[in-house]
């Protein structure tokens, strides 16, 4: 066989691989989070301070995020697992009422609904932007429903016209978990500033990273007070409001974050710009290079700016020919990082099917037909949709080269799909 013929043959079917760039660069090419002297200098200055706890350095932080998104309150948190709870915390949810919330995203959009003493109603995520299926959404309100997290999957704004209307007819809170969507933005406005609060998450392998840390932010000043109540003791004392009477004891938690992630965090935002129009440019160019070939790449439809928290793609068996797992197969044969489905859904674990919930929830004194039962059968345009998703690296710092490596990947898997797909899962 000739050179030619065995570069433009499949791997898996004996050929050359297409991405053949050397280890080292792809791993400077996938590298994340880019970490430079300008975090090590900002860490060791915080170090020499001795102010290791409290440290003005997080009002700093609150500061550039109530700047950059244009809200009234920011409220810096250990993690955004934290943020998140304060913020449901603050919606005065009450024994038994219930969250409507999507089932494929990470647990920590959906679990503290469970420590707010409500239970969590998973409703269908659509196909085109991955967020709550807003039809499916009204068919599960009921008079207990109080709340909606909307969770903006992968840096792809949810469909806020549907959502924020039903919101608005129900008479529902809105939590936006922004911890994806780090500068996305609907109909010009950014993501989380739609609803009554969000939160980023700062966690390393977000879009503008801390390491640990997440950002709470809302326009409603009894949110972001009974926020500070919960997590922030050190913050009640000066409030100029009766809420300053529980400085002696707080809400109960603790949840401010570390100077240490602060200062990472300010820098990493300042960078966020140019490394997120980079890492935007690099998907994009190659999502106009296999979209063609019968994958969705989720670019954005009008209206909406979406960010690449992470890239995923959709196979479309009947446009590739090949299954999911025939393709992830296909793609690593060639040298493509690629893997199936990220997160488990939820409403198919155990915490929710065995009843676990009603404990964590502390809802034992409720009868238990007044509380949901969860059925991992259901859902089915959630499950299916989750089989049909590849994940691909985010390329924050590729070059064409290496974009170009891939796209030739996918085009000869999928120009020998009849081949492969022979050969069965
Ligand atoms: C969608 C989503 N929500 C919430 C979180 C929780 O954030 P953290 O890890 O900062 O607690 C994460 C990620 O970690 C996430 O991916």
């Amino acid at each position: 066989m000739s050179d030619v013929t065995t570069a433009d043959r499949p791997a898996i079917l004996g050929g050359r691989k297409a991405v053949i760039m050397n280890a080292a660069r792809v791993a400077e090419a996938n590298r994340w989070p880019i970490i430079t002297d300008e975090e090590v200098g900002a860490v060791a200055e915080i170090l020499r301070s001795g102010e290791l706890s409290i440290n003005p350095i997080a009002q700093e932080l609150e500061n550039d995020y109530r700047q950059f998104l244009g809200v009234k309150h920011a409220l810096a948190c250990c993690n955004g697992t934290s943020g998140i709870f304060a913020a449901l915390h603050a919606f005065n949810l009450q024994p038994g009422d219930e969250v409507i919330v999507p089932s494929a995203t990470y647990w920590a959009s959906v679990m503290p609904v469970l420590w707010c003493g409500a239970v969590p109603i998973f409703c269908e995520t659509e196909s085109e932007q991955l967020g709550l299926d807003p039809d499916d959404v009204e068919k599960n309100i009921t008079p207990r429903t109080k709340a909606i997290v909307i969770v903006h999957l992968w840096g792809i704004p949810s469909r806020m016209d549907r959502l924020l209307n039903i919101a608005k007819r129900h008479n529902l809170k809105v939590f936006e978990d922004a911890s994806h969507a780090h500068g996305a933005k609907w109909q010009g406005r950014y993501c989380g500033t739609l609803g009554d609060a969000a939160v980023f998450s700062l966690q390393t392998n977000k879009l503008a990273p801390a390491g640990e840390g997440g950002i709470l932010v809302t326009n409603d000043d009894s949110i972001y007070e009974h926020a500070q109540c919960l997590g922030h003791f050190e913050r009640i004392l000066p409030m100029k409001t009766p809420a300053r009477r529980f400085a002696g004891t707080g809400f109960g938690m603790k949840y401010r974050i570390s100077p240490m992630s602060a200062a990472i965090a300010r820098i990493q935002l300042k960078h966020f710009p140019e490394r997120n129009a980079r890492r935007t440019e690099n998907l994009e160019y190659l999502s106009r290079q296999i979209k063609p070939l019968g994958l969705n790449t989720f670019l954005a439809p009008n209206g909406i700016d979406r960010v690449y928290f992470l890239y995923l793609v959709q196979n479309i068996e009947s446009k590739t020919g090949l299954t999911t797992v025939q393709l992830v197969k296909a793609l690593q044969a060639e040298g493509c990082e690629v893997v199936g489905p990220r997160y488990p859904l939820l409403h198919q674990q155990p915490v929710f099917t065995e009843d676990k919930f009603i404990e964590i929830a502390r809802l034992q004194h409720l009868p238990r037909e007044s509380l949901p039962t969860y059925d991992p059968n259901t859902l089915p345009k959630t499950v299916a949709a989750n089989e049909e998703i590849l994940q691909l690296p985010s390329f924050p710092s590729a070059d064409r080269e290496l974009l170009d490596q891939y796209a030739s990947a996918f085009r000869k898997v999928i120009g020998a799909a009849n081949e492969i797909a022979s050969m069965g899962d």
